[in-house]
């Protein structure tokens, strides 16, 4: 099985990625600034280009994408399209060009996250993306053909990055990693479609 992780190298693709291998599975991992290919996922060309590069797959997982964190008072538009062209488009594009690349019942994990049902402070664009993507792919399932999946995995904090964003989640019981890389293996294995895989 052929699997692509966007965001491979990162906090929480680099366990999902390190299981993976040590399930045997072949692992491409595509970043920014590193992995076995490179990819920019707020440019509709650098993705083609990656799937390109990549070809034929059995899995896309993306656990990548960003949003500007701040007061909603201090947010401008262009703040907001951050998360738009990251978060949001970057992953619909990974779906809209992955597709075709996409072997029969092959799937495309996206990640989203716990803002866009327990949101916290500074948060308006992050859980806006995160409940975009949440109906993106309940819609999007109902189109696929061949046998092909899509998800998304909704996580809470994970316990790699409790120390560093604990101050804005107060009361949040930090994710422990079997969970994490468990989210991902249920969309991945699974038989799960146009499904929100949440543990928070
Ligand atoms: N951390 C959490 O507790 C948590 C909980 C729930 C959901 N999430 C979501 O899960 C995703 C991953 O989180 P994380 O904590 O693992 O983040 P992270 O440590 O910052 O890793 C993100 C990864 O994505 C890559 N990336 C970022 N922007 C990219 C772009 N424009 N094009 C291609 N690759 C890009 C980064 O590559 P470079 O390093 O090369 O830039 C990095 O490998 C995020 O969407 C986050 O919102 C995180």
């Amino acid at each position: 099985m052929k699997i692509l992780v966007i965001g491979g190298n990162g906090t929480i693709g680099n366990r999902v990625v390190s299981h993976l291998k040590s399930e045997n599975y072949e692992v491409i991992i595509a970043g920014r600034s590193s992995g076995d290919v490179t990819v920019d996922m707020t440019d509709s060309n650098s993705i083609a280009a990656m799937f390109d590069t990549v070809g034929n797959l059995d899995s896309v997982v993306s656990i990548a994408g960003e949003a500007k964190w701040d007061d909603f008072e201090n947010l401008s538009e262009e703040d907001f399209y951050v998360g738009i062209k990251s978060k949001l488009m970057g992953q619909v594009n990974l779906c809209r060009i992955g597709i075709p690349y996409l072997n029969p019942e092959g799937s495309i994990t996206l990640s989203t996250g716990i803002l866009a049902d327990d949101p916290v402070a500074k948060t308006t664009s992050a859980a806006m993306v995160n409940g975009a993507l949440h109906s993106f792919v309940k819609a999007l399932a109902l189109e696929l053909k061949d046998g092909k999946r899509v998800n998304a995995v909704a996580l809470g904090l994970v316990e790699d990055a409790y120390e560093k964003y604990k101050a804005f989640f107060p009361g949040h019981n930090p994710l422990p990693t079997p969970r994490v890389i468990n989210a991902y293996i249920k969309a991945i294995l699974g038989k799960n479609n146009g499904e929100v895989i949440r543990d928070y």
